[in-house]
């Protein structure tokens, strides 16, 4: 199968040119002016941008999670995401504690498997090191594709990690050339803050937030920031949410350190006040990190203009209001963290961050596209527009109006966290290793065309399928 994309606007993070891509099989094969080719399909794309697929260095999909289920499995997530552009993502396998990494990783390719209709690959969040998987057995993910280990320093009782685990993860990281990604936050602070005010009878879903001020999501990104020096590992945190994360994020990279940052979608429009909202609405909003006071959002644009932060991913993690949020009505800290969003990453940053002038169309690319695909290993193959790549294409019509809504979306959650937002900007049609996936407002692709990625080690390149020797 060929297909010639014909006259679109081709936008990678470097690039900006009017011009014709070909796609024979699953990959780039030719770019060029007026290109005089035969192909089985052509796509008129003038007046479109051509975008590389997004690529969400974020997600939980089929995640068991704050004793409920995440509503979103690998099939309806996908979904969701291929309408919004999005052609790979990263999911978390959560080491269960006890099991080893191998029945993990086994367990999460169970679920995954004949239900894929974008590419995915796995990092590996590390729960327990005692009785589970062992240090020999987290530094051979690497050899699996599996090359980024994640830890939380919060959800005590449950996810949370002691320092000695973190930092004999960045050691074995260090070693392997795996990253590290930690879900920054004090935990133990939390812990006695939540406690205290479930004590004074405070249970409503804005004290999720009171509980877990900034300074606790500073302090854990700072100390991981250090550990990560001593050990030698390489650092990404994620789901930064407020200027004292951004700040030690801003010194480290300053000072030309190992250290990335991602923020989220949804830091970005959501602040405190949607937790105060009436009749538990507020429980929509209940993610964590937990919407922070809107000073924070400019904070946030600024750092992602200026590589302070290098990608922008959803933490998709959803729950339906009904049924899911509702485990908490009586106590905020029993309502399930997560928040949708894997469909409205593309729509909702070309409108409030290209078309408000916060950034550049290019900047856009690199932060949804090129950068997660060169920190997680899946760059040049994914990530951008050359020669050689897949074609991952979304041709992307900036003149087409949307107005978002759970009632429209792709995903199987029962609310959307921009409800009723208009925008302008929305994918045409969305190509995946040369597969039509969507097309309009139709998915033409059928489950099992999305396929497992071995991503390379951290600072390697993943070489496009043909030319690996
Ligand atoms: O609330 C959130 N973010 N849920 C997903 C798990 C995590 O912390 O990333
Ligand atoms: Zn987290
Ligand atoms: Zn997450």
């Amino acid at each position: 199968m060929s297909v010639l994309i014909k006259g679109g606007r081709v936008i990678t993070a470097a690039d900006d040119y009017v011009g014709d891509v070909y796609v024979e099989g699953e990959r780039i094969s030719l770019i060029g002016e007026s290109l005089d080719v035969e192909a089985d399909r052509v796509v008129d794309a003038s007046g479109k941008y051509v975008l590389p697929g997004c690529v969400d260095p974020h997600t939980h999909l089929d995640m068991p999670f704050g004793g409920t289920v995440t509503i979103d499995d690998v099939e309806s997530g996908q979904r969701s995401a291929a309408f919004g552009g999005t052609t790979s993502h990263v999911d978390f396998v959560i080491q269960p504690q006890g099991s080893t990494f191998a029945d993990a990783l086994d367990e999460w390719k169970s679920k995954a498997d004949g239900k894929q209709l974008i590419d995915m690959g796995y990092h590996m969040a590390v729960t327990d090191l005692r009785e589970g998987g062992s240090l020999e057995e987290l530094a051979s993910l690497p050899d699996q594709g599996v090359t980024s280990y994640k830890l939380f320093m919060a959800y005590k009782g449950a996810l949370m990690v002691d320092d000695e685990t973190l930092f004999r993860t960045m050691q074995v990281a260090a070693e392997t050339g795996a990253l590290v990604m930690v879900h920054a936050e004090n935990g133990d602070a939390i812990d006695v803050l939540v406690k205290e005010a479930l004590a004074r009878g405070e249970t409503e879903p804005k004290y999720h937030a009171l509980t877990r001020p900034p300074e606790t999501e500073g302090e854990a990104t700072n100390r991981a920031i250090q550990l990560a020096r001593v050990a030698g590992s390489a650092l990404y945190v994620v789901h930064v949410s407020c200027a004292e994360a951004v700040e030690p994020i801003a010194i480290a990279r300053e000072k030309g350190w190992n250290v990335w940052g991602e923020t989220c979608t949804q830091y970005f429009f959501v602040d405190y006040t949607f937790l105060e909202r009436p009749n538990f609405e507020g429980a929509k909003f209940v993610y964590t990190p937990p919407p922070r006071d809107k000073a924070n959002q400019d904070v946030l644009w600024n750092a992602v203009r200026t590589d302070v932060l290098s990608a922008i991913s959803t933490d998709h993690c959803a729950f339906d209001w009904d049924g899911q949020k509702t485990l908490g009505r009586d106590d905020f800290s029993k309502i399930p963290n997560g928040g949708p969003g894997l469909e409205n990453r593309l729509h909702m940053i070309h409108e409030f961050g290209v078309r408000s002038g916060r950034l550049t169309l290019n900047r856009m690319v690199e932060l949804l596209a090129t950068n997660p695909a060169k920190l997680f290993g899946l760059y040049p193959r994914k990530g951008t527009i050359a020669v050689g790549s897949d074609a991952d294409i979304v041709v992307f019509d900036p003149d087409k109006q949307h107005t978002i809504s759970a009632s429209t979306h792709h995903s199987k959650v029962d609310y959307n966290l921009y409800e009723g937002t208009e925008v302008t900007g929305l994918p045409d049609i969305v190509l995946l290793r040369g597969n039509v996936l969507v097309e309009g407002d139709q998915l033409v692709a059928s489950p099992g065309v999305g396929q497992f990625v071995k991503r390379a080690r951290f600072g390697e390149e993943l070489k496009p399928a043909a030319a690996v020797v």
